[in-house]
């Protein structure tokens, strides 16, 4: 079955995990400057820049902020029609609070999204990739304080009003719902720009899963995420009335492990509370009375919900509902089942699935029962799928090319998963993999975890010239856009 003809192929990436040039044009410092990489077996380490000896992979990334015309020509090459990646804030208001915006870094965007016009291809954009000024961290504690609602909101205005004739389609924060995730501070630090003291001024590096994590202070700054979020989708149908604007999921799918009752019933709050909470405030614009009981039997103080706030949600809610979509887990009572763990979610073994070196459950049929779900859930509003991939170990052969198979059997029958939902009337708009082109994992910091169609020459010790080539799946990607998703073979 072939695609619509208006379906938006793409891939996505994230400013931090591309750019690299941390500091150049006026760029204040953001969270992931604070990280150093980590391996296949850890998550990287968090370490405020104070060692300028250590390595840390974003500072360079693989140097997209020079390199962008080459790798948008790369994507137009692939037939890309979208192409989604995040402003990094930190490049507009350095600070934060800046009173005026940094030209040099409003510039840097306008070249990139002129170049996307350049090879028709629409703009996905993400106002906040895990990218939050590092100022805002140490002076506001990121989104903790209510304070930091206004500095967003006026970053995200300044955005709108620039791009307004140049991108239609945005998404406010990034997977805002991993600070639920509860893999210790990960989703606090990258989600909210929420980091304890002690943690801010360590002298040596934290591993990300022993940042301190405080779960009223978690609930209160995701609050004030969501308050900024709705005034921003309010606030951009005021600029551009055209302008479709999503909220984005990290949707990591749960089945129970076994019929067993106590495990459907586990699954189920489970799922409500990592999946569900986050996409029902910023769809349905209210909070799901599921979250009262979980906030009641943890003792969480509801005094962040402050007067009026229920307004702004009910005013503030998305066009579309966007989600990365990876991996599924399973949820059990049994204490003794074998765990996994995957971005940045745990949960059970499953049996029937085959994992990535990095552990991550392979579930491609779980994609077109989770498209389902969401459209029976959602059933007002598109949905797009804006991140998949496969992270993998690539070989480079002696004449450069890499025979990335296991990237396409990745991928394959994802998109054949995709095809049954369209068939089944799911209202799919879009499709952005991940990392078409290598970069640094978010998860790991580690560049020998590659994702891309398009390698990119630069590794975990900092070697590597940062020349790009096409792998394989590059001209496998490249086909399937070609023939409409018809040809996957
Ligand atoms: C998502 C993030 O969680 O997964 C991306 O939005 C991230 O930023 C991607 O890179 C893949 O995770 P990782 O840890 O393999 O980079």
């Amino acid at each position: 079955m072939a695609f619509p003809k208006n379906f938006l192929w793409g891939g996505a990436v994230a400013g931090n995990q591309c750019e690299g040039a941390y500091l150049e044009d006026g760029k204040g410092l953001s969270v992931p400057d604070m990280l150093l990489g980590g391996d296949v077996d850890h998550p990287r380490t968090f370490l405020p820049v104070t060692d300028p000896t250590a390595f840390y992979p974003s500072h360079e990334a693989i140097d997209f902020y020079h390199r962008y015309k080459e790798d948008i020509a790369l994507f137009a090459e692939m037939g890309f029609t979208c192409f989604r990646l995040s402003i990094n804030w930190g490049r507009i208001f350095p600070n934060g609070d800046d009173a005026e915006p940094n030209e040099a870094g409003l510039k840097f965007y306008d070249n990139v999204f002129d170049e996307c016009k350049k090879h028709n291809i629409e703009p996905l954009v993400t106002l906040c990739h895990y990218e939050i000024p590092w100022a805002i961290v140490t002076k506001y504690h990121g989104f903790y304080s209510r304070e930091t609602i206004d500095l967003f909101v006026k970053y995200a205005e300044t955005c709108f009003i620039r791009y307004k004739d140049k991108v239609k389609y945005w998404l406010t924060f990034n997977e805002i719902n991993i600070a639920c995730m509860g893999e210790g501070g990960i989703g606090n630090l990258y989600g909210l720009g929420l980091v304890e003291d002690e943690d801010i001024n360590a002298t040596d590096p934290i591993l990300l899963t022993d940042l301190k994590s405080d779960p009223q202070k978690m609930f209160t700054a995701l609050h004030h995420e969501f308050i900024a979020s709705a005034l921003t989708v309010k606030r951009g149908h005021e600029i551009n009335p055209d302008f479709v604007i999503g909220n984005m999921i990290a949707h990591v799918t749960e089945y129970p492990l076994t019929p067993n009752p106590l495990d459907i019933v586990a699954c189920q709050n489970h799922d409500n509370y990592v999946n569900n909470f986050c996409g029902d405030v910023q769809v349905r614009g209210e909070y799901p009375a599921y979250i009262f009981k979980h906030f009641k039997d943890n003792g969480i103080d509801t005094s962040f919900i402050r007067e009026g706030d229920d307004k702004i949600l009910k005013e503030g809610v998305v066009d579309m509902y966007t989600f990365s979509y990876y991996q599924t887990n399973c949820i059990t009572v049994d204490e003794n089942a074998e765990q996994v763990a995957g971005n940045m979610s745990h949960g059970a073994k499953n049996p029937y699935l085959k994992a990535s070196d990095w552990g991550w459950q392979i579930d491609p049929e779980g994609l077109t029962y989770t498209l389902q779900m969401l459209a029976d859930r959602y059933p007002h509003i598109p949905l797009m799928v804006v991140e998949n991939g496969f992270g993998a170990f690539d070989k480079v052969e002696e004449d450069g090319s890499v025979h990335d198979d296991y990237r396409i059997d990745y991928f394959r029958p994802h998109i054949q998963a995709m095809q049954k939902a369209l068939d089944q009337g799911v209202p799919l708009i879009g499709y952005t993999t991940w990392g078409p082109i290598d970069l640094v994992s978010a998860g790991t910091g580690q560049y020998a975890k590659r994702y891309g169609f398009i390698y990119v020459d630069r590794h975990d010790d900092g070697t590597g010239d940062f020349s790009r080539s096409r792998k394989d799946s590059f001209f496998w990607y490249k086909k399937v856009i070609a023939s409409d998703g018809t040809d996957l073979s």
